[in-house]
């Protein structure tokens, strides 16, 4: 069918990821889509940085105009934060292209404008990546669940937090230490602060709420602590009754609408999520035909992470990403969420 012209916003772990995997499983792609993909320009910070990976240096600019006046078809954003990124996410939508994002503060908090650019001027904007890593859990709200009324989400949302959990209960270690070898490992964000307090795993329980039930969520609804003020004394005393600690973000269905939150939970082992470990995810998903779905996986990292964004870039070129235009629509157009609001 001839080439597509991505470039990508961001060469860290998730950037590296993919253009390592456009470039290892270009064949794949080639056979299972009919596009050859080109990387045709690369966004970063620093030039002179030292790239472990393979690259031809001539593809990075640090000058974003580069990359929105250059050969490009889809923008691919994986440098976090919320500016440049929505300014460049805007224009780039505004000129027709389509944008894949693995960025959950922007989505959260510029999720519903951004939507709309894109479904005003004839573009997709994906975000698979940026919740709960490798699981398809967006496309599973966005593309399957569409007769189902969800009742309720629960899950481990952040694979920082549950790596330092899971070590302190194995090893005894505290969470600061432990939160370094998160950080060497490409799980953490560039201010972990987000991770630890539990920013991070609201910002994905908004983007899945605002999925699930039509809603806009204003991120001061969700209750939120993170895990700094857990130590290793604390897991070793649930783990000798039986309890497992788990960061656990949560929408539920009360009488006076949604009850959201991200806090530390005591979870029985016999709980299918106490036993998520490392930087493992769930999700589990209440739905009122279907009852109850819970979906686990890698949660963060180099390659996970590029597999959600790659997998959002394969749904563009073949079509799959029709079904996704509506979404979040309503929330532009109908405002706040009502509690018995049928979707
Ligand atoms: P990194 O810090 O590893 O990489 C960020 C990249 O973006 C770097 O290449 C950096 O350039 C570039 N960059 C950052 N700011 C700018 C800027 N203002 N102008 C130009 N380039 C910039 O981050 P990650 O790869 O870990 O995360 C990227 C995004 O993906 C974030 O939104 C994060 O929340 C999300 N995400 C991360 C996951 C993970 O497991 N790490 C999982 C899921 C989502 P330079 O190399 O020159 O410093
Ligand atoms: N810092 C995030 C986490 C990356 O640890 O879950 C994945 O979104």
């Amino acid at each position: 069918k001839g080439s597509v012209r991505v470039a990508i916003l961001g060469l860290g772990t998730v950037g590296g990821g993919v253009y390592k995997t456009i470039q290892n499983n270009r064949e794949t792609i080639r056979k299972r889509t009919g596009y050859e993909v080109e990387v045709t320009a690369i966004l970063v910070r620093d030039l002179e940085k030292e790239r472990l990976l393979d690259i031809d240096l001539a593809l990075l600019t640090q000058n974003p105009e580069d990359v929105l006046n250059g050969e490009l078809d889809v923008l691919i954003e994986v440098m976090g934060g919320l500016e440049p990124a929505n300014t460049v996410i805007s224009q780039a939508l505004r000129s027709g292209r389509h944008v894949i994002t693995a960025n959950k503060e922007l989505m959260a908090k510029h999720g519903a404008e951004l939507l709309a650019i894109a479904e005003e001027h004839g573009a997709h904007l994906l975000f698979e990546a940026s919740v709960a890593g490798g699981i398809p859990v967006i496309r599973m709200l966005q593309g399957y669940l569409t007769a189902n009324r969800v009742k309720g989400i629960s899950g481990i949302l952040n694979g920082t937090c549950n790596y330092i959990l899971t070590e302190m209960a194995r090893t005894g270690r505290e969470y600061a230490e432990i939160l370094e070898d998160a950080k060497a490992l490409g799980y953490a964000e560039a201010d972990p602060t987000s991770d630890v307090e539990g920013y991070d795993a609201a910002y994905k329980l908004a983007i899945l709420t605002n999925l699930a039930y039509d809603a806009k969520i204003d991120l001061r609804q969700i209750e939120r602590e993170g895990i700094t003020a857990l130590q290793a004394a604390d897991l070793e005393l649930a783990d000798r009754h039986g309890y497992a600690i788990k960061l656990i973000g949560s929408a539920r269905e009360s009488q006076g609408g949604l009850q959201l939150s991200v806090r530390p939970r005591l979870l029985p082992k016999s709980h299918p999520l106490a036993n998520i470990n490392d930087v493992f995810n769930a999700v589990t998903i209440q739905a009122d035909v279907v009852g109850e779905l819970t979906f686990s996986g890698r949660g963060a990292g180099e390659f996970p992470t590029a597999s959600a964004v790659i997998e959002d870039l394969t749904a563009l070129l073949t079509g799959e990403s029709a079904i996704r235009r509506p979404v979040w629509k309503r929330i532009v157009n109908e405002g706040v969420y009502e509690p018995n609001t049928q979707p």
